[in-house]
């Protein structure tokens, strides 16, 4: 097991290494992430590769034995290369090209960045590879975040029509597809075809989602050819991984498909970040971690936890005493077995100068180098645990073709797709429900129920794939304006809705309605959800039954179908279907109903207590999180704020 930190060593004087490494021996620390934004440092001057630095650092942790995890450094480039090649950079949705300064402002599609960034990297895990004190690389950094997953360059406008002309054959057949017959847009060639900037009106959908894929595989990519590369040079005790940021279902790139060719995932865990005045929902943050496992349906690394407050040009929220502990426990309970804080020490100069680390600018051994040195001590003690397999009976599908779809037609002003997941996850994880947040692709048949929410786009291989899930016994949940889409983006035409569908779920759409800010619809439960009263948001479909048992109604006093749960008995199992953008009081009946016929075991906790059972056998911890800032009780004894125990 490896915890440790994340240590920038070209940072500061030379001589505060051999201290600085003393006083990480002393928390525990057997593992440094090292040199992911260091290619000047090893390339000062093209061709000219330096790694005499790093030889020292490394040489100096391996005394210590202090492992390494050494990132490839191509997420930030040397001027010289962008002063020489000024179209490696990235243009914004204006066509203006970024400038040098900041980091990732380079194209993915960009053959002369490709090249240099593939010899940098040949050359460091050449001299590397056989190095026993480097056991992992770390490839890029946070593929695609801040914004870096986009760029507009004429040389990706190219490699789009290329990339349109190779999935449709032949100009009509794209037309075809797209209906460009509608506002007269049919193209002659595919050199006509423009990428989706900013125009009068709106662009057309499919284009608009095959610009996303594009997207999507540019950065997959560019990914891919650097695993590739340090695949077939490193020595076989190195392994490969990158770290996944944040704001997932924000990015254009399918996140399974980046890390599939590498040995394990990571991610950075940062909970809270920038200027928010309060960290993520324990839900929220539950459910990152329950995705980032998902990826490869293993075991994950966190190579960033935050310990200390973090910003570029606005800091937030202070994680408070043992706040930090909290949430490292919690992802040690979703599937985390190593872990690197981020950072050993705040850097006093360039742009990162809040975003404070275990050690602050005192360079004092203070509170966080106590809370962290703590975290590791206990982690290390649960190692065996830790590196059982996480089983979980409940799934939650994504399909990025769908996210994607939705973030180009919203259809409501407050659409957001991590919400209607998160609608759906929240009252399980509430109920203390473990669950795996996967691909809509994956097997499903070891699953006792499914939640699939807002997917529009529904084709046969799922219909079918859901109908048999559900005839073997299992239930599935699915939210509203399911199935309205084919694969190309384009609404179903002549057939009832839920295209595909609408006879698991034993229900006949009749209308919808887009709802926007500060719109609510009263809801009532029926039948077993009787005597529960909610509200819907954002949108409703109206249902008729056809066959499915109504658990809930809008109020509503027209003659508009009504049916806004439904529950369909099909086969051995139960398809139900959630017609809108339902408060918690109702889902968590939705849930109780679920479990009590699967018998999966639920837990009512006070708000903001999260418990978790992991292991497996006489491996097995039960993790009690107090997520509260003030003091609960709960299961006979008083959980501080901020309390997790592990027992
Ligand atoms: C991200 C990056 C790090 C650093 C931190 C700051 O996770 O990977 O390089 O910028 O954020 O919080
Ligand atoms: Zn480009």
């Amino acid at each position: 097991m490896y915890m440790g930190v994340d240590y920038y060593p070209e940072h500061w004087p030379t001589n505060m290494v051999d201290e600085d490494i003393s006083r990480m021996k002393d928390m525990g620390v057997n593992m440094v992430r090292i040199g992911e934004f260091a290619w000047h440092l090893m390339e000062s001057k093209e061709g000219e590769y330096e790694f005499s630095f790093f030889d020292e650092i490394i040489q100096k942790l391996k005394k210590a034995d202090i492992k390494v995890m050494f990132g490839t450094p191509t997420a930030t480039f040397p001027a010289w290369l962008a002063k020489k090649y000024p179209e490696i950079l990235s243009m914004d949705e204006n066509q203006n090209r970024h400038v040098f300064g900041g980091r990732r402002q380079y194209c993915y599609n960009s053959e002369i960045y490709a090249e240099y960034s593939l010899k940098i990297v040949d050359a460091l895990v050449k001299h590397y590879k056989d190095e026993e004190a480097i056991v992992s690389w770390q490839i890029d950094n946070e593929f695609g975040h801040e914004g870096s997953d986009m760029c507009y360059c004429p040389i990706c406008h190219s490699k789009f029509q290329t990339y349109l002309e190779a999935k449709y054959g032949t100009i009509e057949h794209l037309n075809e597809i797209y209906g460009t017959i509608f506002w007269g847009q049919t193209y002659n060639e595919f050199d006509e075809i423009p990428i989706p900037l900013k125009t009068i009106t709106v662009h057309n959908p499919t284009l608009q989602l095959d610009w996303a894929r594009f997207r999507s595989a540019s950065l997959n990519g560019f990914a891919k050819t650097h695993t590739a590369l340090v695949k077939k040079l490193r020595g076989a005790h190195q392994t490969v991984t990158t770290n996944v940021s944040g704001g997932f279902f924000g990015k254009w790139f399918d996140h399974a498909e980046n890390v599939e060719d590498m040995d394990f995932v990571s991610y950075d865990n940062y909970p809270v970040w920038g200027g928010l005045k309060e960290p993520l929902s324990p839900a929220g943050i539950a459910m990152t971690l329950d995705f980032n496992r998902g990826l490869k349906n293993k075991n994950f690394w966190i190579v960033e936890q935050l310990i200390g407050a973090q910003g570029h040009d606005v800091i937030g929220y202070l994680p408070r005493p043992n706040q930090s502990k909290l949430w490292s426990n919690q992802a040690f309970a979703h599937g985390c077995n190593n872990m690197l804080f981020f950072r050993w020490r705040g850097m006093n100069r360039g742009a990162e100068q809040f975003c404070y680390g275990i050690l602050d600018h005192d360079n004092e051994t203070g509170r966080k180098y106590h809370e962290a040195a703590e975290i590791i001590r206990g982690a290390r003690k649960i190692e065996d645990v830790l590196n059982t397999e996480i089983t979980a009976k409940v799934a939650v599908l994504y399909d990025y073709d769908n996210v994607w779809s939705w973030r180009f037609q919203r259809q409501s002003s407050i659409f957001d797709y991590t919400d209607e997941l998160m609608r759906l996850y929240r009252p399980f994880h509430d109920l203390n429900v473990p669950m795996d947040v996967i691909p809509l692709d994956r097997e499903i048949s070891k699953y006792d129920v499914v939640l699939i929410p807002a997917q529009q786009i529904l084709d046969e291989e799922l219909s079918r794939k859901l109908k048999v899930f559900t005839k073997n016994g299992g239930s599935v949940v699915m939210s509203f304006r399911t199935g309205i889409r084919d694969r190309d983006n384009n609404l179903h035409f002549n057939q009832p809705l839920p295209a595909g569908v609408n006879d698991l779920f034993g229900v006949k759409l009749g209308e919808v309605e887009s709802l926007q800010e500060g719109q609510i619809v009263k809801v009532d439960g029926k039948g077993t959800f009787k005597g529960t009263y909610g509200e819907c948001r954002v949108w409703r479909d109206l249902l008729t039954p056809v066959g499915a048992e109504t658990l809930a109604e809008y109020e509503d006093d027209t003659s508009l179908p009504k049916a806004c749960i439904t529950r369909n008995s099909y086969g051995d199992g139960e398809a139900y279907y959630v017609g809108g953008g339902l408060t918690n009081n109702l889902m968590r009946q939705l849930v109780l109903d679920i479990t009590r016929r699967k018998g999966i075991p639920t837990l009512q906790t006070p708000e903001g207590v999260e418990v978790i059972i992991r292991g497996e056998n006489e491996n097995t911890k039960r993790f009690v999180l107090n997520h509260n800032a003030f003091e609960v009780y709960f299961e006979g004894r008083n959980l501080r704020p901020f309390e997790s125990i592990i027992e």
